[in-house]
């Protein structure tokens, strides 16, 4: 093909390229966004160390001390870019009550009239790099396509890791292929000689999300979820709404695949809010007692989940590696991360040890005398002691291909995705909500997934520690009506129901409930494997539980015990159910619902109702 020239610029259009759709898409945000130059990523080894070595030489990138840990590169963002900004992400769509209360909205044309003067220059002085990338498995009917064009080489770097990039995504698309189109900028023009800064970002945001014509604008941002538009922005918000459209699921979910002494193998999806431990889970090692089980990831942040024809929900990982959280990964909270770790690895946000190494709060054994902390000042332990710095950000990530991780599920690029046999739903709770439940049925299941609340964590730009309600922890996530979002899981399962297929069943957990001494009670992390076992045995039937106002909790005597000492008593502090803080706990459900009423499912209004006389009762 020939090489377009748009303004001057030749587009360099590689031959591989051969959709001609992506290429005038490609040229007009040329025209608009204005970059020095465009690079069409290959999504090769060749091409990955060359960009690093660009963003060593630009100063973003440290490279670590090989002997410690090989091919890896530590990164300090801007300490005013740092997390996802959920007060500047926007769902436009052309009705409000389409976005639904609970997301920002702006009409599509009042938004596209907002971010074109944004958008117009935004990459003078820059290289536009052009990133095809598939979320699943390259050419499997459940993937979709995306390509992202960013001004940013830390992006291009990222999503090679964190999704199938590169160019055999331009098989899959062929010449007439559809695909996501995804437009980043850091929102930081160059002028001529101007100096560029290590961490280029805007002090303005905007992550914008057209559902109905599946399009993404990021603008001012270089981190995570705002800049990696395959992850929140595509996966997640993008996709629950083509999900909705199409009778399918995208999730804010962890799939795992545990496997039993006799060889039985089981797959259980998990939403969690951000930073609450789905990675840990993910990868979770059976603790003492345990000998002959085996756990291993499919994914650990996002699950796309299809219903095939025997009836039965089929879940797909669409990413290929892990953004996660560094603080407080250690070998004790999750020993296959940390193994993970060793090599081929970006981190974000942790400290530089002065011998070429990382660290972050929470890791193995003693703090480093003297460290670099991430806003690249001197940290001691004194220091952080007298001041309370932190080496780390408490957001601080790691960016590690899933092919890393030493449990991974053999079968995690399966295209068509493992049978569900279960749903957790985990919220960060130092009181109230008991360690683990199941929901009466179904639509119990949905009510209290659509009702969970959970403490805030860094992972989201704001006040840490406060009590929101985050539905399916999908509240910064669903591209749609969250009260529609409820509809279409009690109309999925429904449907599966009248096929007359057994439907996965339905947990809520609780690690996080503290003592009158403000510690956790319950040790979490491996030990987690306890309460996994006992979600399996509900499913064989092996256990009765005790029945309680929202659905049942095992009795002492059903968890397995062997290897950790946990007294009865420890087990009521966990489990209790405190009658007065579930009536004020339902009036927070009514806010919710209150909020949602527009559209919120009778179905949902009405189990309120049942649980409410239970609790009265
Ligand atoms: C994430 C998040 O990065 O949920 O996964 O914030
Ligand atoms: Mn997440």
């Amino acid at each position: 093909m020939n090489s377009p020239v748009m303004q001057g610029l030749n587009l360099n259009t590689p031959a591989w390229v051969r959709n001609a759709k992506l290429v005038a898409w490609v040229a007009d945000m040329v025209a608009l966004c204005k970059p020095a130059a465009v690079y069409w990523c290959d999504g090769s080894q060749e091409e990955y160390d060359r960009l690093c070595q660009r963003l060593v030489d630009a100063g973003t990138f440290k490279r670590l001390n090989p002997a410690k840990r090989a091919n890896s590169y530590l990164a300090w963002s801007d300490p005013s870019d740092v997390a996802r900004v959920e007060d500047r992400t926007y769902i436009c769509c052309e009705r409000k009550e389409d976005a639904g209360p609970t997301n920002n909205w702006m009409a599509p044309a009042e938004m596209r009239a907002t971010l074109n003067p944004l958008f117009d220059g935004c990459m003078r002085g820059r290289t536009m790099y052009v990133v095809p990338f598939s979320m699943g498995p390259l050419g499997s009917p459940i993937a979709h396509v995306g390509v992202e064009l960013s001004d940013s080489p830390y992006v291009a770097v990222n999503m090679r890791i964190m999704t199938r990039m590169g160019k055999a995504v331009y098989d899959v698309l062929g010449v007439d292929g559809d695909y996501v189109p995804c437009v980043h900028t850091v929102g930081a023009p160059l002028e001529p000689g101007q100096q560029d800064s290590s961490w280029p970002c805007n002090k303005t945001k905007y992550i914008v999300h057209y559902p109905e014509t599946r399009e993404i604008w990021s603008y001012g941002s270089g981190y995570g979820g705002n800049a990696l538009l395959g992850k929140k922005c595509f996966a997640l918000r993008i996709a629950s709404k083509m999900g909705r459209d199409q009778g399918w699921l995208a999730e804010h979910m962890l799939i795992l695949g545990v496997t039993n002494p006799q060889g039985k193998k089981y797959h259980v999806a998990a939403a969690f809010p951000s930073a609450c431990g789905k990675t840990n889970f993910a990868m979770l090692i059976p603790p003492k007692g345990f000998e002959g089980w085996k756990v291993t990831t499919i994914g650990d942040d996002i699950a796309w989940i299809k219903p095939a024809a025997d009836g039965r929900l089929y879940a797909i990982n669409p990413e290929a590696g892990y953004f996660g959280v560094a603080p407080g990964t250690n070998t004790k909270t999750n020993p296959n991360c940390m193994a993970s770790l060793q090599r081929d690895v970006i981190f974000t946000n942790v400290a530089l040890t002065d011998d070429g190494d990382v660290w972050w709060e929470g890791m193995d054994g003693d703090a480093p005398a003297h460290a670099i902390d991430w806003q690249g000042k001197d940290w001691t332990p004194q220091i952080a002691r007298e001041t309370g710095a932190k080496a780390a950000h408490p957001n601080a990530r790691f960016t590690v291909a899933a092919t890393n991780n030493p449990a991974l599920d053999p079968e995690w690029d399966n295209p068509a995705g493992v049978a569900i046999d279960a749903f957790i739903f985990g919220g960060r709770r130092s009181t109230t909500v008991p360690l683990v439940t199941e929901a009466h049925d179904w639509v119990e299941g949905v009510y209290m997934a659509a009702t969970m609340g959970s403490e805030t964590t860094a992972a989201a730009f704001g006040q840490q520690g406060v009590v929101r309600r985050d539905p399916f922890a999908m509240l910064p996530f669903a591209g749609y009506n969250m009260a529609e979002y409820f509809q279409h899981w009690l109309d999925l399962g429904r449907k599966l129901q009248a096929s007359g297929a057994k439907l996965p069943k339905i947990y809520t957990t609780n690690w996080f409930r503290k003592g009158e001494d403000g510690k956790f009670v319950w040790p979490g992390y491996g030990e987690n494997m306890r309460v996994l076992k006992w979600m399996l045995d509900r499913i064989e039937g092996k256990v009765q539980g005790e029945t309680h106002v929202f659905g049942v909790s095992p009795s002492y005597q059903e968890l397995e015990w062997e290897g950790l000492p946990f007294t009865q008593e420890q087990f009521r502090q966990v489990t209790g159910i405190d009658l007065p803080a579930w009536q004020q706990e339902l009036q927070l459900h009514h806010e919710l619902f209150q909020q949602l009423e527009h559209k919120l499912p009778q179905e949902l209004k009405d189990t309120k109702a049942r649980i409410e006389q239970r609790l009265a009762a």
